[in-house]
């Protein structure tokens, strides 16, 4: 086995959820690409149609799925239907994550609510489903897609870095729980990528700027940039690799 075969996901089922656009378009293109079936999640089915058309357009098998992560019972259901008809999950992404930038004191209860449960408890729920589909099968790949948010605050961004951090505990958590089944769980970190959702930020001047300054590699992230750290953790090149944080962000979290 030569250590490209390493990186194949021949034979694979992969979950992407968000996987219509933005990073984790970039994701199931790739898993795809690397011979996983892929199964693309999100709230729009124009969106999912696009990205299953664009996919299989390149050669690659996939399929859409529609809930919104907000809707646990949705999310469960879903899983179950993939298992039923694939006979197998091997890899969840979690990568859906909504942000609400206001001041703390502008949050009700009923709004962190809402975003914790889109953000975090909805991953939490998909992993614990899939985590034993995983564990029956000896082989499975658990990944998260958090922020180097997580890590860097800055004032009217509370709520998404605290879930972002719960989904890093989690994974963690995971490996430890999992790790004797062959489960792997890994996070990955983004810095500033400019996917469609930033396109306005990316091509402002002053945000241009900003990235030349604090990003060592002097610029923005492009979307496919980040599908290399998420094919090697969920490909057998990782198979030593459990409840880390991978982070891909041109160096911006390590420079003073
Ligand atoms: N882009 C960055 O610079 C950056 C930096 C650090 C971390 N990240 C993280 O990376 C991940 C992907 O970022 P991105 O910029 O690619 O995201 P994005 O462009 O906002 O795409 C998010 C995807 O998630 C889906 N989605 C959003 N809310 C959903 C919900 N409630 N239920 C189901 N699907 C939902 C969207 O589809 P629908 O609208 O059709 O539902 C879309 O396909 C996020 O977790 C984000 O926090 C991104």
């Amino acid at each position: 086995m030569s250590v490209y075969d390493r990186f194949s996901l021949d034979g694979r089922v992969a979950l992407i959820t968000g996987g219509g656009r933005g990073l984790g378009f970039e994701i199931a293109l790739a898993f795809a690409e690397a011979g996983a079936h892929v199964v693309v999640t999100g709230r729009t089915a124009a969106t999912l149609d696009a990205a299953v058309a664009a996919i299989t357009q390149g050669g690659g098998s996939a399929q859409a799925a529609i809930f919104d992560m907000a809707d646990l019972e949705a999310g469960r259901a879903v899983i179950a239907d993939i298992h039923k008809a694939c006979g197998r999950l091997d890899i969840l992404v979690n990568n859906v994550g909504a942000r609400d930038r206001r001041p703390l004191a502008a949050f009700s209860d009923d709004a962190v609510l809402d975003l914790i449960k889109t953000d975090l408890l909805s991953a939490i729920s998909l992993s614990r489903e899939v985590a034993e589909i995983m564990k029956a099968q000896g082989h499975g790949r658990l990944i998260a897609v958090t922020s180097i948010v997580g890590e860097m605050a800055r004032p009217g961004d509370a709520i998404y870095p605290a879930a972002k951090q719960g989904l890093t505990g989690l994974m963690r958590s995971m490996a430890v729980e999992y790790g004797a089944h062959g489960v792997t769980s890994n996070a990955i970190a983004p810095g500033m990528f400019a996917t469609e959702t930033n396109a306005a930020m990316a091509e402002n001047p002053d945000m241009v700027a900003f990235a030349r300054q604090r990003v060592p590699l002097q610029r923005w992230g492009r979307p496919r940039e980040i599908t290399g750290a998420a094919l090697f953790l969920a490909s057998d090149a990782a198979s030593f690799v459990n409840g880390h944080v991978l982070t891909v962000d041109g160096g911006r979290s390590v420079q003073l």
